[in-house]
């Protein structure tokens, strides 16, 4: 470092030193550039109804990027031939993936199933499993 820096740029030095120690797990904000899935999957836990689940994501590689769903890392229509559970068609808008996973209807038993989605592609594979929303039963968010 040299020590002849201009005064702005040791105070906006200071600054990110300030924040990072705050925020220490802060990273990089504006990852623009990562293939990621951007949607929570946190759906509630509705028993007996429809219930639909979006996963949200973009690729960086458009072209050749792909979403799917895995059951217990499954393929879904293998793991549930009748179709109770089942994966949409992918929607691509430009690098935007999202693909529907929809339980007609949610059983008790799918909440003790893992299910992930995921997007791969040539930068890599990437993960997100349900976690069901147990916290507030009552509450109408999606
Ligand atoms: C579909 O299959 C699952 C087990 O794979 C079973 O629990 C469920 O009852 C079946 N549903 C229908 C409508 O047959
Ligand atoms: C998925 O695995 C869990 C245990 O790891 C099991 O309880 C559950 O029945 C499995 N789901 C299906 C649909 O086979």
């Amino acid at each position: 470092m040299p020590p002849s820096a201009p005064d702005a740029r040791t105070l906006t030095g200071c600054l990110l030193l300030v924040l990072l120690s705050v925020s220490p797990s802060i990273q990089a904000p504006a990852a623009k550039e990562e293939s990621q899935i951007t949607s929570l999957l946190q759906p509630q836990p509705s028993i007996g109804q429809k219930v639909q689940v979006s996963c949200v994501g973009r690729t960086v590689h458009p072209e050749s990027g792909i979403m799917y769903w895995l059951a217990n890392g499954t393929f879904v229509d293998q793991l549930y031939p009748n179709g109770t559970v089942k994966e949409e068609a992918t929607e691509e808008k430009g690098s935007k993936l999202t693909r529907k996973l929809i339980f007609s209807p949610l059983m008790a038993q799918h909440l003790r199933t893992r299910f992930d989605c995921f997007i791969t592609d040539p930068s890599g594979v990437f993960q997100k499993t349900i976690q069901w929303d147990r916290s507030n039963p009552k509450s109408c968010k999606s």
